[in-house]
C-alpha cells in the first residue's frame, strides 16, 4: 500500500509544471503567439497568470457544472472532450491533452478559441488583463 502511494505521489509531482512567466513568454514567441489575433505576447502571458497561475495540471469547476483544463483553463463543454458532455470539441481534443507538460495543445486550442472568439472568451483576461497595463508580465524577459 505504501508503495503504490509513493509511486502515485511522484506520477503525480512528475506530470505538473509551473511555468515562470518568462518560460512562458518565450514557449508563446516560438509559437507564433506574438501577435496572434492581434494581442501581444504579455496578454498570453497576463491570461494565464489570471486563468491558473502558469500551471499545466489547473482544474477548476464552473458553476454551470463545466469543467476548464489547463494552463489556459479551456472548457469541457466547448473545446475539449473528457466524456463529461457530448462535448462541442472545437479542438478536437482530449482535455487531459491541456495539462501535459509539453503545452503545444494547449497553444494550438487556445488559437482555434481566440479567432472563433477572442480573447474575450477568456473571464480571467476580461477581469485581470482587459484595459491593464499588462507589459509588466514580459518586461523582464527577454522575449
Ligand atoms: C510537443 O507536442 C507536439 C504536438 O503534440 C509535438 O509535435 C512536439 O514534438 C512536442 N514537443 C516536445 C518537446 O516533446
Amino acid at each position: 500500500m505504501m508503495k503504490v502511494w509513493v509511486l502515485l505521489l511522484l506520477v503525480t509531482v512528475a506530470s505538473a509544471k509551473t511555468f515562470t512567466h518568462c518560460e512562458l513568454a518565450r514557449i508563446l514567441k516560438e509559437s507564433w503567439m506574438s501577435s496572434y489575433a492581434g494581442l501581444n505576447l504579455a496578454n498570453w502571458v497576463c491570461l494565464a497568470n489570471a486563468e491558473s497561475e502558469y500551471k499545466t495540471n489547473a482544474i477548476n469547476h464552473n458553476k454551470d457544472g463545466s469543467t476548464d483544463y489547463g494552463i489556459f483553463q479551456i472548457n469541457n463543454r466547448w473545446w475539449c472532450s473528457d466524456g463529461q458532455f457530448s462535448s462541442h470539441n472545437g479542438c478536437q481534443i482530449s482535455c487531459s491533452q491541456l495539462m501535459t507538460d509539453n503545452i503545444s495543445d494547449a497553444i494550438q486550442c487556445a488559437k482555434t478559441i481566440v479567432s472563433q472568439q477572442g480573447i474575450s472568451a477568456w473571464v480571467g483576461w476580461n477581469n485581470h488583463c482587459k484595459n491593464k497595463d499588462v507589459s509588466q508580465y514580459i518586461a523582464d524577459c527577454e522575449v
